[in-house]
């Protein structure tokens, strides 16, 4: 029996895309959730030794134990996670950066610790600005010399708002170690590189945090080294891609069914047109599943295809403040945030 896998990009450090030609339900198994890692993994965990340090511009540093955040309240929450470079394959010129495809994006239902009660219990001091989040990865930089721990901050109000998660279930399993055991960070509606892995310590901070994942890399720049001019990468686009069919497939004339998913960052999803032929004419796909705050929409149209030759099919979504995803979307140098629509070509037999 075919077994789907997740497709490899590279291996040390590991990064591999969500297979999503095979796209069957509305949540990702968690043996095919896309990994982004920057660096080698973190060593053993020692969970009896591992505390999660709160710091900084607090009241009282505090040091929690696993156990400590088992006990306190949880919530649940789905939410997608993309990458901020899925879909950089298709820039044009090409971009720096891993040549994602368009499985740098996957969907679970996240349990843990809203992040605010942990802030609370520490007790944030009135000059307090931004919190840090520090992985426990490191690893060396290409532009930089010495080595550097992942780390990445959030404004006070992202940071203390509800559904912001210290999250140590995935998909109500205990959180894979690839995926950040024991706690990582769930920023719902930020791209994927704002929720950290390996959590080991949370620093409030009452200045702008200027490290390289956060002022180097995650940032839209016109010109190379144009730092000063750099815009940061937040809030999730609205974008959609096809499953199914897939590119440069070959089908028989007749019934097919165009089949992908959608999403965009904080705002509802409106609609999700498909065009057959290269965007003379769109048609509006119906909805798989129900609307859901932060969570990817799956999508279908019936297509019933008689003349033998090519296709483009494309989707484009649209969202409730009525963005669309543009035919090209701007370049930028490290080839962020693209969600210019999809387009696969089929031959008809
Ligand atoms: N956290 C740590 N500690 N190290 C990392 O390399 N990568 C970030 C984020 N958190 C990263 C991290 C990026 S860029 C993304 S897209 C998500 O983790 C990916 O999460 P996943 O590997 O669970 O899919």
């Amino acid at each position: 029996m075919y077994e789907p896998g997740l497709i490899p990009l590279s291996f040390l450090p590991e990064n591999k895309e969500f297979p999503m030609s095979v796209l069957a339900t509305r949540i990702t198994p968690n043996s095919l959730f896309f990994l982004r890692t920057h660096a080698p993994y973190p060593e053993h965990i020692h969970l009896q030794r591992w505390r999660l340090t709160v710091k900084g511009c607090v009241r009282r540093t505090i040091r929690l134990k696993y156990e400590d955040l088992c006990a306190l309240p949880h919530s649940t929450l789905p939410v997608t996670l993309e990458c901020a470079g899925n879909k950089r394959v298709f820039f044009e010129p090409k971009t720096q950066g891993i040549q994602w495809g368009i499985g740098g994006i996957s969907h679970a239902t996240w349990t843990g610790v809203p992040l605010r009660l942990v802030l609370e219990m520490a007790g944030i001091l009135p000059h307090a600005s931004e919190v840090l989040f520090e992985g426990m990865d490191i690893g060396p930089r290409t532009d930089l010399p010495g080595s550097f721990s992942y780390c990445r901050s959030l404004p006070l109000e992202k940071a203390f708002h509800p559904d912001t998660m210290l999250a140590m279930y995935m998909n109500a399993e205990v959180l894979p170690f690839k995926h950040g055991f024991p706690v990582r960070l769930i920023v719902p509606g930020w791209y994927g590189m704002a929720s950290v892995k390996w959590l080991r310590r949370i620093i409030v901070l009452d200045h702008s945090f200027q490290g390289p994942f956060q002022s180097r890399d995650y940032v839209l720049l016109e010109q190379p080294n144009d730092y000063s001019n750099a815009v940061p990468v937040t809030r999730m686009q609205v974008n959609s891609v096809i499953a199914r069919p897939i590119d440069r497939d070959v089908l028989r004339r007749g019934q097919h069914e165009i089949y992908g998913v959608a999403w965009t960052g904080t705002t509802p999803l409106k609609v999700v047109e498909v065009s057959t032929d290269g965007g003379e004419t769109w048609y509006q796909a119906d909805w798989v599943d129900e609307e859901e705050q932060y969570s990817w929409r799956r999508w279908r149209l019936n297509w019933n295809v008689l003349i033998p030759g090519e296709y483009t099919i494309m989707a484009r979504a649209t969202d409730g403040l009525g963005n669309s995803q543009p035919s090209k979307t701007a370049w930028n140098v490290k080839g962020y945030m693209n969600n210019s629509i999809h387009t696969v070509h089929v031959y008809v037999e």
